[in-house]
């Protein structure tokens, strides 16, 4: 693989942004450039001095004027749900069991799970997301698809087996022992083999029996290093629905805190109707608040409290949660947290909501050493925006002045069109891909 050098205008975050005009929390260099070597960053810099690194054999890839990121991290999104985004008319317990249970069905086929694991990644991909938590359906099959289709792009992914053994139907179902079983053998088939993560993934306390969680806590405690993902407190029927299963937890918080299943690896999807008690035992556990704006909207679930979060100390971290999250465009999820927040007089500025994407999640994944911003030893998994993809943005962009307003401009007008080019452990995706499709079509 030759050496590459990507030059533009590159923006890294190094820190969590107090507000609009904190230029200490970012580094961008208007004509920067990234060295990249066997799928590492081994530079970041000033375009002249970086291109001092290059040999008659680097291969240069300008991407002026367009903005050169860390690329973009997803915590929270369904895979087998890819084409059920768009299911009408349900909030979140009907369109379970309307839509949702009845697409991941068809996951027991490996056929079908491959094919949707590949057009998955590559969709993530042409919106420029390199890294993503997701659920798999309750099939090892579909985690074999899904880890199969990550390594053949080279894609640090986490994934996990849903583990259901109640309320689903029975074509859904595992046991608690088979559930476990399936999962250890999961671990030991892709946890750590090149970039692959896995979750541990008991769906949500009400498709769990408390033998389920049991087993899941024992799971988490013989694997630390893996992930623990779930759903916290996303809708009010389902709290009702799942503190009547576990009459003896305080609060739904408590029902995941009892079976041990809160900690530094684990990844909560919604928590919005939380009280203060419950964000202040993820705050001690440093359990992960995944804020999951289209969806929320989407189900009607409600809006997510980012300043209750951070006046409690607790972390968070932001989600499409396709497909009850309605885009895969992490631009287009930063542009409705940006109104959830705005409906709660809370203000997301373009740069937090640049970070969180970026440096945020990986330090939510504890990933930050490998992925989410560019710096020298990182992977070289990296997005180039395009801030006029579209006419409008074209028009928009003569009158901005700043690139603050340049990033506001992009959340809030951008989706895939502005994503010019993807990088994946240093190998251009979107490009090749649109190309080889055309070849395709030809
Ligand atoms: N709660 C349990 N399962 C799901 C799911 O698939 N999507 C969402 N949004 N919430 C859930
Ligand atoms: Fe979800």
């Amino acid at each position: 693989m030759r050496d590459l050098l990507i030059r533009g205008r590159v923006l890294t975050f190094l820190k969590e942004p107090q507000g609009i005009d904190d230029t200490a929390s970012y580094r961008f260099i208007e004509d920067g450039a990234v060295f990249v070597r066997s799928g590492k960053i081994v530079h970041i810099g000033p375009y002249v001095d970086v291109a001092k690194q290059a040999g008659p054999d680097t291969e240069v890839a300008d991407h002026r004027p367009h903005l050169v990121l860390p690329g973009l991290i997803d915590t929270h999104l369904h895979f087998p749900q890819t084409q059920a985004i768009a299911s009408y008319g349900a909030q979140l317990l009907e369109w379970l069991n309307t839509y949702i249970f009845v697409e991941e069905q068809k996951f027991k086929a490996p056929e079908h799970a491959a094919f949707i694991a590949g057009r998955f990644m590559d969709e993530l991909l042409s919106n420029g997301t390199t890294t993503a938590a997701a659920y798999c359906s309750v099939h090892p099959e579909s985690v074999d698809a899904f880890f199969a289709a990550a390594e053949e792009r080279d894609m640090l992914m986490i994934g996990g087996k849903v583990m259901m053994d109640r309320n689903a139907p029975d074509a859904l179902q595992d046991t608690s022992q088979k559930g476990y079983d399936e999962t250890k053998a999961l671990i030991a088939r892709w946890h750590g083999r090149g970039r692959a993560h896995y979750a541990i993934t008991p769906r949500f306390a009400i498709t769990s029996t408390p033998e389920q969680m049991e087993m899941s806590r024992a799971l988490a405690a013989e694997h630390p290093d893996c992930y623990v993902q779930t759903h916290l407190s996303e809708n009010r029927d389902e709290i009702t629905f799942a503190t009547s299963l576990y009459p003896e937890a305080k609060d739904y918080t408590d029902i995941y805190a009892r079976y041990e299943l809160l900690g530094r690896k684990t990844l909560l999807g919604h928590c919005i109707h939380l009280s203060d008690r419950e964000i202040s035992a993820l705050a001690e556990t440093e359990a992960v608040g995944v804020f999951c704006p289209t969806s929320n909207l989407f189900l009607g679930s409600g809006l997510f409290d980012r300043d209750r979060f951070d006046k409690l100390g607790a972390r968070h971290a932001v989600a499409t949660d396709v497909g009850a999250g309605t885009s895969f465009s992490m631009l287009e999820t930063m542009d409705e947290a940006y109104k959830v927040l705005h409906l709660q007089g809370q203000r997301l500025s373009p740069l937090n909501s640049f970070y969180m994407m970026t440096l945020g999640n990986a330090r939510a994944l504890d990933l930050e050493d490998r992925i989410g911003s560019l710096h020298a030893g990182a992977d070289a998994d990296i997005v180039v925006l395009d801030s006029r993809a579209k006419p409008a943005m074209e028009l928009r962009m003569q009158v901005a002045s700043s690139l603050a307003e340049e990033l506001f401009i992009v959340q809030t007008m951008g989706d895939d069109r502005s994503v010019a080019e993807v990088y994946v452990a240093g190998k251009p995706m979107k490009c090749r891909r649109r190309q080889t499709k055309a070849q395709a079509d030809v």
